[in-house]
């Protein structure tokens, strides 16, 4: 049954920016994460530990987390693939952060240099030790509909990896459709098979929105009763190691589409949409969303 309140996890800092060619500046992604904090959302990804040499456009996520003006409602959270990540984080005063695995081998090894397994060996220390620290961990399942090396990728190699890291403390898996190939029944067998080892209160969604296919899918998951999706404003985003993949499904068209359902997310379309402007003039981008085209033209 549909959730009557959803949980937008907003990862345009993150996911949108870490593909971004242009340099975006430290004051402007503060400018940018201070914007959607005034929004109503209550979750923000606001950058990632990762290496420099991989990801250069996070290299300054420590003083983007020192710099933010941190709202006491809203949980601010950051990606972690291992203990240094996690060491940089705790020092930053993350209170939450994110493991990111994959059900695609080729896919694990391009983005992380490492197999499946070998990931989740690196990660188990790395969820122990933040749980020590009161700091909640989720678990980012990445090629859950489609892999860019390998194609297609089946359910149950989804279920396998997520049921792993819950079982090593995650709090929810996030499911990502990385280079949005996705489509509604192929989410319906993604989930039936998800919430055979997954609480459906522990279950996110995360889709790209590749071939127009996210929003949806993300209504074949709230029928399945999903209440946490992740988006990006404008529908920023890609990773740098899925060539191709287009930008986060776009959190105005998300909440678009739960405003027309009755469902309740707190957050304000019009304050939003000032969030959106302001990154896609700092980009120098038109948004993707289509519900901000026709907003911000009026
Ligand atoms: P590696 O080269 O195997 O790691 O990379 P290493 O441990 O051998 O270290 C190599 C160098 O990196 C060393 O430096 C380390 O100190 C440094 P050197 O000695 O050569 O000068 N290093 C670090 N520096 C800063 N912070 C760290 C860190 N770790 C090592 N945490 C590693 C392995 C995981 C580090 C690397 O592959 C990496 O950083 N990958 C990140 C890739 C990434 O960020 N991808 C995008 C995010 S995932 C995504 O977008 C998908 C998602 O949105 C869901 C979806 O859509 O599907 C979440
Ligand atoms: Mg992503």
């Amino acid at each position: 049954t549909m959730p009557k309140v959803v949980s937008i996890v907003e990862v345009g800092p993150r996911d949108g920016l870490q593909n971004e060619k242009s340099i975006v500046s430290v004051e402007e992604k503060i400018n940018f994460i201070n914007l959607l904090s005034k929004t109503g959302i209550k979750r923000i990804e606001a950058g990632s530990f990762v290496s420099p040499k991989w990801v250069p456009q996070m290299a300054d996520s420590g003083d983007i987390f020192s710099g933010i003006e941190k709202s006491p409602s809203i949980t601010y959270s950051a990606l972690t693939p291992n203990i240094k990540g996690l060491d940089a984080a705790i020092e930053s005063g993350v209170e939450e952060v994110a493991v990111f695995g994959a059900a695609s081998e080729s896919f694990s090894m391009k983005n992380i240099n490492c197999s499946i397994e070998e990931s989740l060996k690196k990660f188990e220390p790395v969820i122990a030790k933040a749980n020590t620290h009161n700091i909640k961990v989720r678990g980012y399942v990445s090629c859950v509909m489609g892999c860019p090396y390998e194609g297609e990728i089946s359910p149950s190699a989804v279920a396998d990896v997520s049921k792993r890291l819950i079982d090593m403390g995650c709090y929810e898996i996030s499911l990502g459709d990385t280079i949005g190939t996705g489509t509604p029944v192929a989410t319906k067998r993604l989930l039936d098979s998800v919430l055979n080892v997954v609480n459906i209160k522990q279950l996110a969604v995360h889709f790209h929105d590749t071939y127009g296919q996210a929003l949806v899918n993300l209504y074949s998951a709230l029928e399945y009763g999903v209440a946490t999706i992740d988006s990006a404003v404008a529908g920023l985003g890609g990773c740098p190691y899925a060539r191709g993949a287009s930008g986060n499904v776009a959190t105005e068209d998300v909440l678009y589409m739960l405003n027309g359902m009755g469902i309740n997310t707190g957050i304000d379309m019009e304050k939003l949409l000032v969030a959106t402007q302001f990154i896609s003039e700092v980009v120098n981008k038109v948004p993707s969303s289509k519900v901000a085209n026709a907003l911000l033209a009026r």
